[in-house]
């Protein structure tokens, strides 16, 4: 079961004939109502309720809406593959979600080389907004600030008159627009990307809350698995026994038996640091020097950076970096003797 791979259509006459017209609501509102029984939640990562922030954009004057391609995130490339198979989807959904809470203006903010069709049947046209390539770039008061000409970094300021939305969340609202919520609850799906030591790195559909066990399956695990760190780099790393009935996330990076994972970590945290935009003070000394203390090996000097660092950022970029480092001690404490 695919539901969305498989609604795949390049072009907008293809879309039509294979997924039917763009089925506009009767009145405000019903949109809304109809994501909120399907149980909608954003796909960007913090898996909010979708039809409360429909909702709220709705009670405001003429709010922007944007659709967000930026994908940050290195380990994955959903967001990529998804703009690719069913651009029309995403469209149909922008539009949508631009209906419903009338908007004044309708952006899409994606990378460099984000390609998305001109079409006919659309009520608003689409401004593109080129999104840098940084891992920061993508979070939601940075998308704000880059569409509102500024540079593309998180403040503390969340405007209230944006609506901003992962792109696979918008192709899921133009589903429950055509098929119902009855049918979107039955069919709800989830786009995860495998790589690390797998035989078939990519992009997978699977029904909601696969087993993380699932997801190495499908991309052929290269045997015997360490670790898995599942939802990206500011994700957790889980050891086989932790993986059994644990939920699965959208990013999945399997580690083979003969790697490190402190060393793997090391890596990611050093990218991190690296990718930090130099605002806070938890992110322009907090981060280089716990990239520092991990290349070192310095376990009670990296415990204390993490305590430090942790919630004390405008953003979740040093919050997510100590979750990373918590469970990297926690799981791979026989690499520390
Ligand atoms: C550091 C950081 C980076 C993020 N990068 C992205 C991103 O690249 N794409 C994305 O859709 N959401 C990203 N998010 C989540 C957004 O802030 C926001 O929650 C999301 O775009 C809202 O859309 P949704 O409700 O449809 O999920 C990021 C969040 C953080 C803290
Ligand atoms: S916490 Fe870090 S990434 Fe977030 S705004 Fe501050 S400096 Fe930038």
């Amino acid at each position: 079961m695919r539901p969305l791979l498989d609604a795949a259509a390049r072009s907008e006459d293809e879309h039509i004939d294979r997924n039917g017209p763009l089925p506009w609501p009767s009145a405000p509102g019903v949109l809304i109502g109809a994501v909120q029984e399907a149980g909608l939640t954003g796909r960007g990562g913090a898996n909010f309720p979708t039809w409360r922030k429909l909702a709220r954009a709705a009670v405001t004057d003429r709010p922007v809406v944007i659709a967000n391609a930026a994908e940050g995130e290195p380990a994955s490339s959903k967001d990529k593959v998804l703009l690719s198979h069913c651009p029309h989807l995403v469209l149909d959904g922008l539009q949508l979600a631009a209906e419903a809470v009338g908007a004044s203006r309708v952006y899409l903010y994606g990378p460099k080389g984000t390609v998305v069709p001109k079409r006919k049947s659309d009520r608003y046209p689409i401004v593109h907004v080129q999104a840098p390539d940084t891992f920061t770039a993508g979070e939601s008061s940075a998308v704000m600030a880059a569409v509102a000409g500024r540079p593309a970094r998180p403040t503390d300021r969340s405007r209230e008159d944006m609506l901003v939305q992962n792109v696979e969340t918008l192709a899921r609202i133009a589903q429950i627009a055509r098929y119902g919520p009855r049918w979107f609850r039955q069919h709800d799906s989830f786009l995860a990307t495998v790589s690390g030591a797998v035989k078939r790195p990519g992009v997978y559909e699977v029904p909601k809350n696969p087993e993380v066990r699932q997801l190495l399956d499908l991309a052929d695990a290269i045997e015997p698995t360490k670790a898995v760190l599942v939802g990206g780099y500011h994700g957790t790393w889980l050891r086989p026994h932790d993986i059994v009935d644990d939920p699965g996330a959208g990013v999945a990076i399997a580690l083979h038996t003969n790697e490190s994972g402190l060393t793997k970590t090391t890596e990611i945290v050093r990218y991190l640091a690296s990718q930090s935009t130099r605002q806070c003070g938890p992110c322009r000394f907090g981060l280089p020097a716990l990239a520092e203390a991990m290349t070192r090996r310095q376990w009670p000097q990296v415990r204390r950076l993490v305590e430090l660092v942790d919630g004390r950022g405008a953003c979740h970029h040093p919050d997510g970096t100590a979750r990373l480092v918590r469970s990297a001690l926690a799981a791979f404490g026989e690499e520390r003797r």
